[in-house]
């Protein structure tokens, strides 16, 4: 394998590397347990708020001319209504949190380290901009669900080891197309939470 390229681009910058950061969001979340039905008209909009806020950061990984995966970020003070809900109902003031949006490699390239150094760089993005508590979501699927693979291994695991620990009072809902769909729907997710 080519040796890969690390890219770090803020706020209205991401626009160059929107496009990318949309097809690999689209190629990796249409699998278990996002099975997102994914387009660059959808992608534009969810992305839109990463391009608005001058904190954000989103981190590309090329080998060569292609984008293999990608982690994005910003203050939840500038996300999306979604993702600030169950944070504004249990009272937490949004100016000390950091919402982590994804993390997403392609196959070939995960279990080489660059999971941990996607947490590791917006860790050190969210101190810089003087936040405290990071927190992501993650959607919660029916354990009976015809499409989950018998060999799935969640990241639960792989969360808990970069001091992660789950919110149960902390759930909103993300609404996308599942495959083979065209309407979006509602699904739960699930927050996460680190304080720095
Ligand atoms: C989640 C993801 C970004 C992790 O990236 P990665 O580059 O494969 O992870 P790393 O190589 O940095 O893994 C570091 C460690 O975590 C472990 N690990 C990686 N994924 C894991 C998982 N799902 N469950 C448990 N452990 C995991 C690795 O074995 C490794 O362990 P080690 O420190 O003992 O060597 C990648 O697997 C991925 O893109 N998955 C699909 C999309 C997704 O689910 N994203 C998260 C929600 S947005």
């Amino acid at each position: 394998m080519r040796s890969l390229r690390l890219q770090s681009l803020t706020g209205p910058d991401i626009a160059q590397a929107l496009d990318a950061l949309a097809d690999v969001r689209i190629a990796v979340f249409r699998d278990w347990p996002y099975l997102y039905e994914g387009t660059r008209d959808y992608e534009t909009k969810y992305l839109d708020v990463y391009l608005r806020s001058p904190r954000s950061l989103a981190v590309l990984v090329w080998d060569g001319a292609d984008c293999v995966g990608a982690t994005t970020t910003l203050p939840l003070a500038d996300a999306g209504a979604e993702a600030q809900a169950p944070f504004l109902a249990a009272g937490h003031a949004l100016d000390e949190i950091d919402y982590f949006g994804e993390s997403v490699l392609l196959p070939p390239y995960r279990g080489r380290g660059l999971g941990v150094k996607f947490f590791e760089q917006r860790e050190a993005h969210a101190r810089a901009n003087g936040l405290r508590v990071c927190a992501f979501c993650s959607v919660v699927r029916p354990e009976q669900h015809p499409a989950k693979p018998a060999d799935y291994v969640p990241n639960d695991a792989f969360w808990t080891h970069r001091g992660y620990r789950p919110a149960p009072e902390l759930v909103t809902q993300f609404a996308w197309p599942d495959i083979g769909e065209t309407q979006s729907t509602d699904k739960p997710m699930h927050f996460w939470l680190k304080r720095l």
